[in-house]
Order: structure tokens, then sequence, then C-alpha cells
């Protein structure tokens, strides 16, 4: 999480090189999180994932739109996008509109996605960077409680119930916000859940501005400046 543009190199469990290509023009009201290097993290595991054809998928925490667009790119049969911010959704109406491709934008949390459910894909880049304060509709894009996990937790420990049987989850996140028990939560409902990749990038503004709140509470090693973002692949 960063809103830097330094270049981003490939972590130690890299699973493979991973290249981060530029975020693509997309349109973006006031307010939506801007595609960054989790974006394109996620969007690359995205475009190697084997989409079965008439695939229902789903995007929580869409944003801008950017996984449900590559998702409908890559060829699934419907894909749905949920957002609590109302401006997200207008930006992923006016992004699919633009590209002449469908989506079904929704304003909705992981309650509403189990509602819709289930899927054969669920990709997710949700809020997961650790917080001191509460989080506010302004940071609502990347806070996440002290731990950075109020929305992995839930996320992860219905992952399931979201997928049908032979369904795979896509989750990015950053290590500073506890990779393996995201994992141990997944594993624990029977999922196959591994890292599909990872990068380490430079702390952007908003871990800059709070690295003594996250070294006293042990997230990172007293002059560390770099965080390491995982995608975590988890199959039904
Ligand atoms: C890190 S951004 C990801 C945006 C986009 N998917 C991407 O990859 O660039 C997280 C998004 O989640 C939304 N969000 C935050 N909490 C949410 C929740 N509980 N349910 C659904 N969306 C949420 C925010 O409004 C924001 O648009």
């Amino acid at each position: 999480m960063t809103t830097s543009a330094e270049p981003v190199r490939p972590g130690p469990l890299a699973a493979r090189p991973v290249v981060l290509s530029p975020a693509p023009r997309l349109l973006r009201l006031p307010g939506v999180y801007r595609p960054q290097e989790d974006t394109a993290l996620l969007a690359a595991a995205i475009g190697d994932l084997a989409i079965p054809p008439g695939a229902r998928a789903l995007d929580l925490c869409t944003g801008t739109g950017a996984q449900a667009l590559t998702l409908a790119r890559r060829g699934a049969e419907t894909v749905l996008a949920l957002d609590l911010s109302r401006r997200a959704l207008a930006s992923v109406r006016l992004n699919a509109l633009t590209r002449g491709l469908r989506i079904r934008p929704r304003r909705g949390d992981l309650t509403t996605a189990l509602g819709e459910g289930p899927f054969d894909v669920v990709v997710a880049n949700p809020p997961y960077v650790p917080s001191p304060a509460a989080t506010v509709r302004s940071t609502r894009g990347w806070d996440a409680g002290p731990d950075g996990r109020a929305v992995l937790d839930p996320l992860c420990g219905r992952a399931r119930t979201l997928l049908r049987p032979g369904g795979t989850m896509l989750i990015v996140q950053s290590r500073l916000s506890d990779v393996d028990k995201s994992l141990e939560m997944l594993t624990a409902q029977g999922l196959r859940a591994e890292v599909d990749r990872s990068a380490r990038i430079p702390f952007g503004p908003v871990l800059s501005g709070r690295t003594e709140f996250l070294e006293a509470a042990g997230l990172i090693e007293p002059g560390q400046r770099m965080e390491e973002l995982v995608v975590l692949r988890a199959v039904r």
C-alpha cells in the first residue's frame, strides 16, 4: 500500500517473477482508491487464473473496478462488483461502460456477497493497513483496525461459503496484517491455501506516517521501511 511510483522488486516468497505494470487508465471519482501496486499484483494473479466457462465471479472491495474489469476481460460470464462507496460504484459503471464490458456494480459488503454467492471466482483487495485510529470514510479504502484485519478476518472466515466446489479465491494483503493467520483461517475450512505471489515495495505515505505506531505494535522492525505484498490463493 503506497502512493509511490517507485519500481517494485519481487519478494523472497514470489512463486514466479512478478511484473507490476502501471495501472491502466481508469476513471476515478474523488475519494476512490487509486490503483496501486496491490491492484497490479492481484490483477497479475487473476491474469494467470484459469477461469472456467460460464464462471460467476465476485470482486469484493472493487474501488475503481480494476479487478472486476480484469475478470470480465478474462471471460467470466457474470461479474459482481461490491463496494461500500457510492463513488466507487459510479467509477466502476463508467469504467465498464467505456470498455464495453459487462459488470454488475452493487453497494455492499461481505454480507451482501454471501447473499449473492456462491461464486466460481472471488477476488478481493480489501483494506488491510494496520491503523492506530478508528477507520473513517476518508480512510476506508485502506485502514483496517489495529491489526489490519477488520475486513480480512470475516472474509477469510467465510471463504468456503463464498466459493462453489472447485472455486478459487484470490486475496491481496500485506505481511504487516498477518498472512499466516489468513492462511490458517482458510486452511481450517478445508480449503487448499497458499501464497500465489508476492512483492516487496517501499513504504508509501500512509505507512511512512505511522512508523511509530507500527514499531510500538511490533508489526515492523525498528527502521523497517519496506513492506511485502502477498496474494493468497485458496481453492475449495
Ligand atoms: C484497497 S481498495 C481496493 C480497490 C480495488 N479493488 C483495487 O484493487 O485497486 C479497498 C476498497 O474497499 C472498499 N471497502 C472498504 N471496506 C469495505 C467493506 N467492508 N466491504 C466492501 N467494500 C469495502 C473501499 O471503499 C475501497 O474501495
